[in-house]
Formats: structure tokens, C-alpha cells, sequence
């Protein structure tokens, strides 16, 4: 069965949520191609839309069998507009992704992510494509949660360089300095994006928000954690450390390991990820129409970075890590978000466990790792 495009108000019956087309930009990267896989397997139509990014892709992958690839810029509206036709839903996953190097990229970030976002929902408003699953990022909450045991929750300002220097990593109570307990963030959490790529996210959101209010349109921003998994970019400014581990274990070196090892993160994986994006999409009529919900996507289950090297380690039969008690400015100490609502809303739980998936994904690097 062919199905029209939609085109103006949405239709009072809620299409099938099975064969789906559905503009996935970002579709040839790291998360991108797997919710393109995730999509096929679900029966649905996925067309790629991707610049290709030098920076993402040092040498560009093969499109999938079967994958529609449209190589171009979100920020090119012509061609936007024509990977929009007979499409049902978007996926965006296109960005600029990691830290940047200084902020001369600001311009180039904000560009990507935020232009490129503006240009997409303008493309979709004209062409009645009323449904958006937007990669959102455990970014735009600055710290995590954090409380005292005498003041509740708290929100601990910046580290200080001296208390860095000495070895005390843990945030401290603003009120009263004592060592603060960390805690899972909600969605309703405030915001507090305190980079670059961060702003850019949360705009991303804001703007998504914006669309659905002026055009009635249904849009879900699935807040990634920390991705990983199969495909995760190796040594590029923008991998991330779960990468960089890997990296120095195929080298035969141990992974270092900054402050004490005990920052918490929720580690997800990228395949668990590539079926949330499904299951948001599927699940997008019965969401609230002229409104952007945003749920956390992660494991739901913390784990240190310590923890991770370690385990990293054993899977390679590698040397074990080295705690370097180094710190970058502006890390933050812990950041683990609750994933409870998009399990309560959509259903939505991740499969893989931290121990089977870092193995597989240590293994993997090994198997790939250049010779001597
Ligand atoms: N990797 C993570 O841990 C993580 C965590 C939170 C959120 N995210 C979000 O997930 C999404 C996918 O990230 P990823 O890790 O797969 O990164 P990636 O760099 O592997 O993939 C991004 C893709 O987008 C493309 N792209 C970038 N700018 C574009 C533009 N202007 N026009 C067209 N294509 C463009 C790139 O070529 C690349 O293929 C991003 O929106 C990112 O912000 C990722
Ligand atoms: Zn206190």
C-alpha cells in the first residue's frame, strides 16, 4: 500500500503505526544507523538524510542495503523539502555532537544544531509532516541532583579548583559543605545546559516545542545518556570515554581513569536507544497534539567510570586502569537521569545489561583494532 503524505490538519484517525515512512536525519551516524536498522526490522521505510560530516565520518560508511540516502545538509531546504515527500515522521538525530575543541566552533554548532533544526520544522510545517522524534541529551541538565542529609536538595555551584586539586571530587552542600548524595534527575528537573553543544540541545527542544504549538504537531526529544555501543566513533575530538578506553586497550595501554574513578553515569546502548526512537515513533498519535514531551533514555541503572574501565579491561584481557586523580573543569562529578517515565508512558525499558554490552563492545574494538 502506497500512503499520500499528509497534508494539512491531522487526519482524526490515527494512521497505522505500522509502514511508516520516516525521514531519519543523521541516518548514516553512530545512533542514526541504528535506528534505521531498528526501523527496517519494525517494518517500516526509513530515508536518510545526512551531510556526511568529515568530522563524524573520517571515512563515510556504505549506505545499508535497502537504505535510501539522500547526502545533504538539514540547513538545505530544497533538499530537506524533497527528502520530506510522502514522509509520515521524522526522526532528527543530525547534529554536531561532543565538546568542540575551543569556542571558535560555536558558530558551526549552533549552525548544525540549531539552524538545522529551524530549517527541518519550517520544511515539515509546509509540507504537513506533523510528527518529530527529536535525539535530545542528558546535556541540558547541567549537574545532576544532588541532596544533604540536613538541607534536602541542593544545587552545588561549581566545583573550586582548590578542592579539585586535593583530591575532594564529591560536590559540597552550599549551605552547610558537607558531601552532598547523588540522585536520579527528573524530567522536570530545571535546565542548566553550561556548554556550547549543551545550548544547542536544549534550543533544539525549544524550538521543536515551538512547531508543535504553531502547527499542532506531535514531537517527543528523547534525552539520550551516554550512548555506546557497536559503531561508537573512535578517536575523534567527539568520541566519547567510553571510546577512548577501548582505544588505549587495542593499543595494549591502560585506560586513564580522571578524579577517583567515581563519577556515576548511566551508560545505554545504542541498540536499546535505536528502539526507544521506534517505540517513540509508534507510539507518537497518542501523545498530546501541539506539545513536545521529552523523556530521559537511559539504562536506569548508574554505574561509575571507574567501574566501566575496569570492566572494559578484563573483557580486552588488558591492563587494568589507571586512576590519574586529573580533572577537566567543567565536568561534571555525577549525572544519572530516572528513566521511569518512558517506561511508565511508552513502555519503554533498555534490554542490555551494562556487563554484556561493555563486553560485547570491548570485544568488538579489540577485533577491529589495527595490527601491531
Ligand atoms: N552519542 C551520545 O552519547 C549522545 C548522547 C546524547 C545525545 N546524542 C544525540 O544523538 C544524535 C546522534 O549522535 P551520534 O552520537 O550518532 O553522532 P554522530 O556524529 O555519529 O551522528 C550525527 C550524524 O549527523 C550528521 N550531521 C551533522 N550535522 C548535520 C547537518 N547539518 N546536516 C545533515 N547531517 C548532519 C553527521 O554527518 C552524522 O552522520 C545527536 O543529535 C546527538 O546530539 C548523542
Ligand atoms: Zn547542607
Amino acid at each position: 500500500m502506497t500512503r499520500r503524505p499528509e497534508s494539512g490538519p491531522e487526519p482524526a484517525v490515527a494512521p497505522s503505526v505500522t509502514g511508516m515512512r520516516v525521514l531519519v536525519t543523521g541516518g548514516a551516524g553512530f545512533i542514526g544507523s541504528q535506528v534505521v536498522e531498528a526501523l527496517l526490522a519494525h517494518g517500516h521505510e526509513p530515508v536518510v538524510l545526512d551531510a556526511l560530516l568529515p568530522s563524524a565520518h573520517p571515512a563515510p560508511p556504505p549506505p545499508r542495503p535497502g537504505e535510501r540516502r539522500i547526502v545533504a545538509d538539514v540547513r538545505d531546504r530544497t533538499a530537506v523539502d524533497a527528502a520530506l515527500r510522502g514522509v509520515h515522521a521524522v526522526c532528527h538525530q543530525a547534529a554536531m555532537v561532543g565538546l568542540g575543541k575551543d569556542f571558535a566552533d560555536a558558530p558551526d554548532y549552533v549552525g548544525c544544531n540549531d539552524l538545522g533544526t529551524a530549517v527541518l520544522l519550517a520544511a515539515m510545517a509546509a509540507a504537513g509532516v506533523r510528527k518529530l522524534v527529536l535525539a535530545g541529551s542528558m546535556v541540558v541538565y547541567g549537574e545532576g541532583r544532588y541532596s544533604c542529609a540536613r538541607h534536602g536538595v541542593v544545587r552545588p555551584g561549581p566545583r573550586a579548583v582548590a578542592e579539585l586539586d586535593a583530591g575532594r571530587f564529591e560536590p559540597r552542600c552550599p549551605d552547610c559543605g558537607a558531601e552532598l548524595r547523588p540522585g536520579m534527575v527528573g524530567e522536570d528537573a530545571p535546565t542548566d545546559p553550561r556548554n556550547v553543544y549543551a545550548a544547542t540541545k536544549l534550543t533544539q527542544e525549544h524550538l521543536a516545542a515551538s512547531w508543535a504549538r504553531a502547527t499542532g504537531g506531535r514531537a517527543v526529544a528523547l534525552r539520550y545518556h551516554n550512548v555506546y555501543g557497536p559503531g561508537m566513533p573512535r578517536d575523534t575530538p567527539y568520541a566519547g570515554v567510553a571510546s577512548f578506553f577501548r582505544s588505549a586497550l587495542a593499543r595494549g595501554e591502560s585506560p586513564t581513569v580522571y578524579e577517583d574513578g567515581g563519577q556515576r553515569r548511566d551508560f545505554v546502548h545504542v541498540r536499546d536507544v535505536a528502539t526507544a526512537n521506534v517505540v517513540a515513533l509508534e507510539a507518537l498519535p497518542d501523545r498530546p497534539a501541539g506539545a513536545l514531551t521529552a523523556y530521559n533514555t537511559g539504562s536506569g541503572v548508574p554505574h561509575t567510570v571507574g567501574e566501566m574501565a575496569r570492566t572494559l579491561a578484563a573483557a580486552c584481557g588488558g591492563p587494568a586502569p589507571v586512576v590519574t586523580g586529573e580533572y577537566r573543569l567543567g565536568d561534571v562529578r555525577h549525572i544519572t537521569a530516572s528513566s521511569h517515565r518512558i517506561a511508565e508512558d511508552l513502555g519503554w525499558r533498555a534490554a542490555t545489561g551494562f556487563a554484556a554490552g561493555m563486553t560485547e563492545f570491548a570485544r568488538e574494538g579489540m577485533r577491529a583494532a589495527p595490527a601491531g
